[in-house]
């Protein structure tokens, strides 16, 4: 009786499954409609209650760790994939440890070193890819980006001795090892099927890989790398016991996964935008040469400061196509939703949709209209978060360091709270460093000249573009 309302559906456990799947964004908005904030709906046979707007954004991302929990939900999917003892396979306490460990690593000294190296993966990508061949083409971005993104992430978090074996054995076995994350893994990861027997031996294999180098680093001794495995290996857990070479390699697994989904479909989106929108990439052309220079030096983590409107494009696309479009939560006791009579029982997941708030006419003017230089302050399509400003000051620490509160905004494609991203400003300066790259050396536009953009696929865990995804390309003379 003090439960949300339930979507209308025709059959017991497929209930909403299919409305949900083909498009969770269509799905959240038009029962908001129906029902406000916050409805329950049918998921596989498990009821569902999404709670939209800042205040749903907050009270599930927010929630207490007595209250929600995310390993009940990712455990069975993550842990074939990144291995045992980290993230959703140890306590909440451990994960916050292990975050913090990470975290750690990924500093202003790190990221100065990161950029040259991502900077030249880019352009020598761009020069031995066949796809770019000549003056001019067509390709299908995606498949490029996620090169350029699996290349960029190894070799600056992971070191170039991990960098140099993704040209042979890694780029295949990391292959293998996504196909653990299809959704239907939710409900088949146990299962003794043909893609989780790849998924269990890439993840032994590649696990092997990592200890084997974590051995040979420790017996040639110290080296001054800033990469995240030499971070790992000198991390020590609170209570005095050093992270053990298999956790080092599983969080390493984790990280490069994390990442690269993200990464690669941000990173196809801001391609497919830049090729509709000329305009903007000329601008963004016109913006480096003005701030660093008409003969383009190389790429510092300093410049990357020096152009808001490069800036503005990873955050432009973040809002319109975050790549996760639902965060779940197991509740573990009962949740009153205050200010209604609602009580959301134990049975029941939550479900957290910040993508919603971020597509809100009541925040963002015309908010389908992917327009990079609304995040100037005075542009007419600036944004209103005067509540999201205020909360941005105020910091919490979970145990993995001060992180912004930051859960009523209605922007937050990193997420809030203790499973907040921490790869955030990693991403940042890749995505930044991969579009000033590319603008660089390439115009785009359209096939057919239009600013049309593709439709998403949102049938994986992580939504992109549908593919084939072709833009035009020409090579800046
Ligand atoms: C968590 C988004 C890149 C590592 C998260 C969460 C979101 C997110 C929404 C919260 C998940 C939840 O609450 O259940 C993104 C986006 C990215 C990105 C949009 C890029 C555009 C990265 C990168 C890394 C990374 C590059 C690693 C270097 C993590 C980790 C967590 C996390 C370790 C914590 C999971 C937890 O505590 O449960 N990310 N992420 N992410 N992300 Fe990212």
């Amino acid at each position: 009786p003090n439960e949300p309302p339930v979507v209308f559906h025709w059959f017991p456990v497929i209930g909403s499954t299919i409305t949900y799947g083909m498009d969770p964004p269509r799905f959240f908005k038009e029962n908001r409609a129906k029902f406000g904030d916050i409805f329950t709906f049918i998921l596989l046979g498990k009821k569902t209650t999404v709670y939209l707007g800042t205040t749903g954004n907050d009270f599930v991302l927010n929630g207490k760790h007595k209250d929600v929990c995310a390993e009940d939900i990712y455990g069975v999917l993550t842990t074939p994939v990144f291995g045992k003892d980290v993230v959703y396979d140890c306590p909440n306490s451990k994960l916050m440890e292990q975050k913090k460990f990470m975290k750690v690593a990924l500093t202003t000294t790190a990221f100065q070193s990161y950029v040259p190296i991502i900077a030249d993966e880019v352009s020598s990508y761009v020069k031995r890819c066949p796809d770019f061949k000549g003056k001019s083409g067509i390709v299908n971005i995606p498949k490029n980006m996620a090169e350029i993104t699996i290349f960029t992430a190894s070799h600056s978090l992971q070191g170039s001795e991990i960098r140099s074996k993704f040209d042979e054995s890694l780029a295949a076995l990391y292959h293998d090892l996504d196909m653990g994350f299809t959704p239907v893994n939710f409900m088949l990861h146990w299962a003794p099927l043909p893609w989780n027997k790849k998924r269990d031996h890439a993840q032994r294999t590649i696990a092997k890989v990592y200890m084997d180098t974590i051995k040979e680093r420790r017996a040639a001794g110290k080296s001054d790398a800033q990469d995240m495995m030499w971070h790992l290996m000198s991390a020590t857990y609170k209570n005095n016991v050093p992270v053990p070479d298999h956790e080092i390699a599983h969080m390493l697994i984790a990280l490069l996964m994390a990442g690269q989904h993200s990464s690669s479909s941000t990173s196809s989106w801001m391609m497919l935008r830049l090729a509709s929108r000329p305009d903007i990439m000329e601008a963004l052309y016109r913006e480096q040469v003005e701030a660093l220079g008409a003969d383009l030096p190389a790429l510092t983590y300093e410049d990357l400061a020096k152009l808001p409107l490069n800036q503005a494009i990873v955050k432009e696309t973040l809002r319109l196509h975050a790549p996760i479009h639902s965060i779940m939560r197991a509740v573990k006791s009962p949740m009153p939703v205050s200010g209604t009579k609602y009580v959301i029982p134990t049975s029941h997941t939550l479900l957290s949709a910040a993508g919603v708030t971020a597509t809100d006419p009541a925040y963002f003017p015309e908010p389908d209209l992917w327009e990079p230089t609304r995040w100037n302050k005075d542009s007419p399509l600036a944004p209103s978060l005067a509540r999201n400003e205020a909360e941005e000051e105020e910091k919490i620490d979970y145990g993995y360091g001060l992180v912004s509160k930051g859960g009523h905004s209605p922007y937050l494609p990193f997420g809030a709270g203790r499973h907040r991203c921490i790869g955030e400003q990693f991403a940042n300066v890749q995505l930044q460093t991969i579009n000033a790259m590319i603008v660089r050396m390439f115009k785009f536009r359209n096939v057919d000249g239009s600013d049309k953009v593709i439709a998403t696929d949102y049938a994986s865990l992580f939504s992109r573009p549908i593919e084939p995804a072709n833009i035009y390309w020409e090579k800046r003379d």
